[in-house]
This record gives structure tokens, sequence and C-alpha cells, in this order.
């Protein structure tokens, strides 16, 4: 088959690519990053790469009409965003997706739209179910126009399936693994990773109770596949997720003891680091039941394995900012 990934230059659009070059598919990315984590496969005589951004309508007419499937993955993705550049993440996520799903409809095109977690916001009805509430904060509050930016995204997406596209909807739970973000950047896997390489404390935000399911990214990646093939997906959301709720201390501990450190944690506040506009999750914890029974997979590696896996290959592979 032939893919048109956005955003394919990225963290979870990389391993796509791995995958789908595996099954013997052809892949043509739209990605506007300069550091490409799918450099690896620029010589692949099935893989194309077009740095152009998703804002431009005239690239997308035609890798669309070239492709089967669309998996759409571009986005102004990291907290750091949502509350330092909240324009570009309302922009890209609202108006290149729009842009997307125009351009699919008319030619005919399957969508895979990535969403997110976020898009359950802070709801305290834990797990999150697919048709479960959205609980939100203030439009003041810059940290909820990610979230805002998905649900917009997911309801142009039902909207055009009123219309006859077909449309799947997943919702990634903090997915992590090689490759993820640069160290001491990005998310707090690795905010960790680089605080262990310096060998500094690690920087736990708020209290550290606040939970999450952690998703190691082959799992993501097999989720995402039977996605973009699977009949039984169409017109679904599906959260994309693991069960092993952890909460971020844990997690410091787990990874300071798998990396063979003794770096105490330390606390700061939130506000001293993304300033009033933010306000973290307590729990997020995804019900998968939908994601074993539509997509046919259960998450299979462990947090203790994805971690050992993810540190092994930031040791080889990572750089400090
Ligand atoms: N990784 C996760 O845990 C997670 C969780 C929830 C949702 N998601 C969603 O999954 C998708 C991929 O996430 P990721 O973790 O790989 O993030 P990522 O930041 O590594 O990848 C996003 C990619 O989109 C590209 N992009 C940004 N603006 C663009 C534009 N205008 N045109 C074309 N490309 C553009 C970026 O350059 C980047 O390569 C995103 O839509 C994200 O919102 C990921």
């Amino acid at each position: 088959m032939r893919f048109l990934i956005t955003g394919g230059a990225g963290f979870l659009g990389s391993h796509l690519t791995d995958a789908l070059l595996e099954r013997g598919d052809e892949v043509t990315i739209l990605d506007v990053a300069s550091d490409l984590k799918v450099r690896h496969h620029l010589p692949h005589p099935r893989f194309r790469f077009v740095r152009d951004s998703i804002l431009n309508r005239e690239i997308l007419d035609g890798l669309i009409s070239w492709c089967d499937v669309v998996y759409h993955l571009a986005a102004v993705v990291g907290v750091e965003h949502y509350v330092g550049d909240p324009y570009q993440v309302l922009n890209v996520n609202v108006n290149g997706t729009q842009n997307v799903l125009t351009t699919a409809f008319k030619a005919h095109k399957k969508v895979v739209f990535s969403s997110s977690s976020e898009v359950y916001g802070r709801s305290a009805v834990v797990p999150f179910r697919e048709d479960g509430d959205r609980v939100l904060g203030s439009t003041q509050i810059d940290r909820w126009c990610y979230s805002t930016s998905k649900a917009v995204g997911e309801h142009f997406c039902f909207a055009y399936q009123r219309l006859g596209l077909p449309v799947v909807v997943l919702r990634y739970f903090n997915v992590y693994g090689p490759r993820l973000d640069t160290m001491d950047v990005g998310r707090v896997v690795t905010i960790f990773l680089g605080q262990l390489m310096r060998g500094v404390p690690l920087t736990v935000i708020g209290t550290g109770e606040q939970t999450r399911c952690f998703t190691y990214v082959e799992d993501a990646t097999r989720a995402t596949v039977a996605a973009g093939v699977k009949k039984e997906a169409i017109g679904k959301i599906i959260n994309v997720g693991s069960d092993e709720e952890v909460s971020v201390k844990q997690l410091a501990i787990l990874m300071n003891r798998l990396f063979g450190s003794t770096s105490p944690v330390s606390f700061v506040s939130q506000e001293s680091v993304y300033g009033p506009s933010y306000e973290d999750i307590p729990r997020r914890v995804p019900d998968i039941r939908r994601m074993r029974e539509t997509l046919g997979v259960t998450p299979k590696v462990r947090l203790e394995e994805g971690l050992k896996l993810t540190i092994e290959w930031f040791r080889k592979n990572g750089q400090l900012r």
C-alpha cells in the first residue's frame, strides 16, 4: 500500500515508517523538520521525504492523490509550546488538520488522525473511555490550547465522516522509546534521561503523585499500523495506551535504578517551570478494551523493559542539548 505520513519525521512517524517499510509498503513523509528521525531511510527505494508544511494545500493535493491512506501526525507537540506559543499550536493543529481532511475528502482517502489523551483533560472518571466526558480549564490557561486543538481535529474528522470520509481517531497515551526527543527537553522521560546523563538531581514537577500510563513505542506502532489497514477501525476513536499506571515520582525512582545512578529526586513547583498558564492532570489511565478488540493489539512491553531499551538506545545514540 501507499502511505502518506504527515509529521512522519518525528518520533512516532519514524517508528511507523520503519514498520510500514518492513511490511513492504511505500511511504512518503511530509514534514517541516530539519532534524529527521527517518534519516536512515533516505536511500530506501520505497521511501520519499518532502520538506514542506501541512499548511501548504498544493503540496497536500499532490501527495494525498498519490497515497491510499493518510496518517496525519503533524502537530506542534510539547508542553513548552502549549504555554510558550499557543498561536502556533492552534494554527498548525487546527488549520493544518482541516487542510489535510479537506484534501483527503476531495480525493476520498482514509485518514488516521493522531489525537491525544490530553483530550480528556482532567476528567476524574478513570480509566478514560473513548466516549467519556472531557473536562478542561479556562481558555485563559494556555495549556488547554493543545487539548482543544486535538478535540477540534476530532470534530472535523467526524464532520467529514458524515459526508462520507473514512476516518479513524487514535488517542495516544504518553508514548516513549528510542528517538523520543532530544535529551533535556520534550517529555518527562527524555528530561529525566538528560539529568541522569549529567548526574544531576531528577526534577519532578509538582508533588510527583500525578500518574501516567507510559506506552512503549513498539506497542503504539502496532496499534497505528492496524488502524490504517483494518476496516473495523473506521469511524472509531481508539485509545492507544498501556494499563500500567505509575506516578511520576515512581518513574524517577525506577529510571534512577535502571540507569544505575543514585541521583536524588527533587521537587519543583509547576509555576516555577511553566508559569501560571499550566495545570497538571492528576491521573491519566486509558481504557484499552477497544485497542484490544478492534485493533487486536495488546501492549506487550512492560515499563521496566521499555525503559531499559530506551536508556540503552539513548546511551548509544542520544545527544545532550
Ligand atoms: N508521543 C506521544 O506520546 C503522543 C501522545 C499524544 C498524541 N501524540 C500525537 O502523535 C503525533 C506525533 O507525535 P510525536 O510524539 O511523534 O511528536 P513529534 O513532535 O516528534 O512529531 C510531530 C512532527 O510534526 C511535524 N510538524 C510540525 N508542524 C508541521 C507542519 N506545519 N507541517 C508538517 N509537519 C509538521 C514536526 O516537525 C514533527 O516532526 C502528534 O500529532 C501528537 O500530537 C503523540
